[in-house]
């Protein structure tokens, strides 16, 4: 039987480097679902068209290959910007579904996202959700930017992840929220390494042994 974990949260809460973890451990292919978003609007943005546009966007959704995924070029703040314009449009979000689903029908998968426990897999085998403050989150992402090389001041990037986790929350397509049956980690006082031995915590007796 193919193993299913689902992790959502918010913007910077540590999703993407626990699931990679994860899926290393119990040897599953891991989707960063983000990225999905992220190449959809850089495809609009590529093209000179409007990333708000249903037609546009939802064209775009439906021609994504997987090489795209590996463009390096979708974590700039444009396409932070058009992800999360075109994850606020239905046609794309149904558009980007099988795509998701298909990916983890023969291996099953650990997915992070916004969405992953509640709608692309609500019967996974197991869900996190993963998150923290906004202040930390704020300043592991300035970090993250300044290791990079790009100067930002840090109350800039906290009211930037707060304004996301808004439109995020707000949107009447697939809101973040927290699926009833998901566990909950908080990440605001742990490191990778800590994140990791309680994700695993949570997991025993969910997920069998890797
Ligand atoms: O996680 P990341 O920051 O890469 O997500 C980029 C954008 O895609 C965000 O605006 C987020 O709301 C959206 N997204 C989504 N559903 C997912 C994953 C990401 O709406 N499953």
């Amino acid at each position: 039987m193919s193993r299913i974990i689902a992790i959502d949260g918010p913007a910077a809460a540590g999703k993407g480097t626990l699931a990679k973890r994860l899926a290393a451990h119990f040897g599953l292919p891991h989707l960063d679902t983000g990225l999905l978003y992220r190449a959809t609007g850089r495809r609009l943005l590529d093209e000179g068209a409007d990333p708000s546009d249903p037609e546009a966007a939802s064209a775009a959704a439906r021609a994504l290959r997987p090489e795209d995924l590996a463009r390096p070029d979708l974590r700039v703040p444009a396409a932070d910007a058009a992800a999360a314009q075109v994850a606020a449009i239905p046609a794309v979000r149904a558009a980007l579904l099988d795509f998701q689903r298909d990916f983890a029908r023969a291996h099953g998968a650990v997915l992070d996202g916004r969405d992953i426990g509640t709608i692309v897999f609500p019967d996974a085998d197991a869900k996190l959700f993963v998150t923290a403050s906004a202040e930390a989150r704020g300043e592991r992402r300035w970090r993250e930017l300044r290791a990079r090389g790009i100067a930002a001041e840090l109350a800039d990037v906290i009211a930037l992840i707060r304004t996301r986790d808004a439109q995020d929350a707000a949107r009447a397509a697939a809101p973040l929220l927290q699926a009833p049956d998901a566990l909950r980690l908080d990440t605001t006082d742990l490191d990778a390494d800590a994140t990791f031995a309680r994700a695993l915590d949570l997991l025993a007796g969910r997920i069998g042994p890797a």
